[in-house]
C-alpha cells in the first residue's frame, strides 16, 4: 500500500489540550518499548504467556513486523513530543487464526495499545490518543470503516477507556491460547466522528 505515515501526524496544539502525535515504530526505539514492557502496569496485560520468553519474544515480533514479515504496524505515541506508549493496527483478516476466533462477517481493522509511562496512566491520555490514532493513522491506513478491540475481560480501565472513546459491546470471544476471554468492542469511522469526545486529561 503506498500510504507512509507521517513521522508526526498533526494533532491538536490548543494549551488546554496536550499534542497527541504519532511515529512509526523504528530499531531504535525498542530499548524504550522494552522497558515499557516491563513496566507492571503494562506487563500485567501484555505477558499473555504466549510470546515467551517476555518480553524478548515480543520485542522479535516487532522486529519482524519491521522486516515487513508480519502485516502488523506499530507506531510510538507522543505527547507533547515526548514518547509515551506504543500502539498497533492490523486488519483483521490479515491474522487468519485470529479472524476464525473473532468470526465478525464483516471486515475491521484491530488495533492494541498501551501507555508505558507509569505516571500517564489513568489521566484520561489513553482515550482521547485512541481516538487521534484511529482518525489520523489507523483507519485511513487500512481504508476500512470499522474497528474492533478486545481487552481482557478482566482488563476494567480499558474496557471504560474504549467504551469513552465510542467502543461498543459486542460480545466475550475465547481466543485460542489466551489466558482471558477477550471483551470484543466495535467502533465505525463514523460514530468516532459523531461521538462526544472525551473529556480532556485531568
Ligand atoms: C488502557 C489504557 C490505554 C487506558 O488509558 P488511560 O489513559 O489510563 O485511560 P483513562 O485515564 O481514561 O482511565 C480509564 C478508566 O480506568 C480507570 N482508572 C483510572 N485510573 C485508575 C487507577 N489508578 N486504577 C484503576 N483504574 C483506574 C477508571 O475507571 C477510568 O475511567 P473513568 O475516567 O471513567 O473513571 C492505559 O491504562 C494503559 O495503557 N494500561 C496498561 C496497558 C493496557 O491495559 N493496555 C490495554 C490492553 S487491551
Amino acid at each position: 500500500m503506498a500510504f507512509r505515515s507521517p513521522r508526526r501526524s498533526r494533532a491538536s496544539t490548543s494549551p488546554s489540550t496536550p499534542s497527541y502525535s504519532f511515529a512509526p515504530l523504528r530499531e531504535g526505539d525498542l530499548a524504550l518499548v522494552r522497558r515499557w514492557l516491563l513496566e507492571p502496569h503494562v506487563r500485567r496485560w501484555w505477558d499473555d504467556g504466549v510470546q515467551l520468553p517476555y518480553p524478548d519474544a515480543v520485542i522479535e515480533g516487532y522486529r519482524a513486523a519491521l522486516r515487513g514479515e508480519d502485516p502488523t504496524y506499530h507506531h510510538i505515541a507522543l505527547l507533547d513530543g515526548v514518547p509515551a506508549g506504543m500502539f498497533q493496527h492490523y486488519r483483521i483478516g490479515d491474522h487468519p487464526d485470529y479472524a476464525r476466533a473473532l468470526a465478525l462477517g464483516e471486515e475491521a481493522i484491530g488495533v492494541d495499545l498501551f501507555i508505558g509511562e507509569a505516571d500517564l496512566v489513568g489521566q484520561g491520555h489513553g482515550p482521547l490518543m485512541l481516538r487521534a490514532f484511529l482518525r489520523d493513522v489507523a483507519f485511513p491506513f487500512h481504508a476500512v470503516d470499522v474497528c474492533v478491540i478486545g481487552p481482557s475481560v478482566r482488563n476494567e480501565p480499558a474496557i471504560r477507556a474504549y467504551e469513552k472513546v465510542g467502543f461498543r459491546f459486542m460480545r466475550d470471544v475465547l481466543v485460542p491460547g489466551e489466558p482471558d476471554a477477550e471483551r470484543l468492542m466495535r467502533v465505525t469511522s463514523a460514530e468516532l466522528a459523531t461521538a462526544d469526545s472525551p473529556t480532556r486529561p485531568l
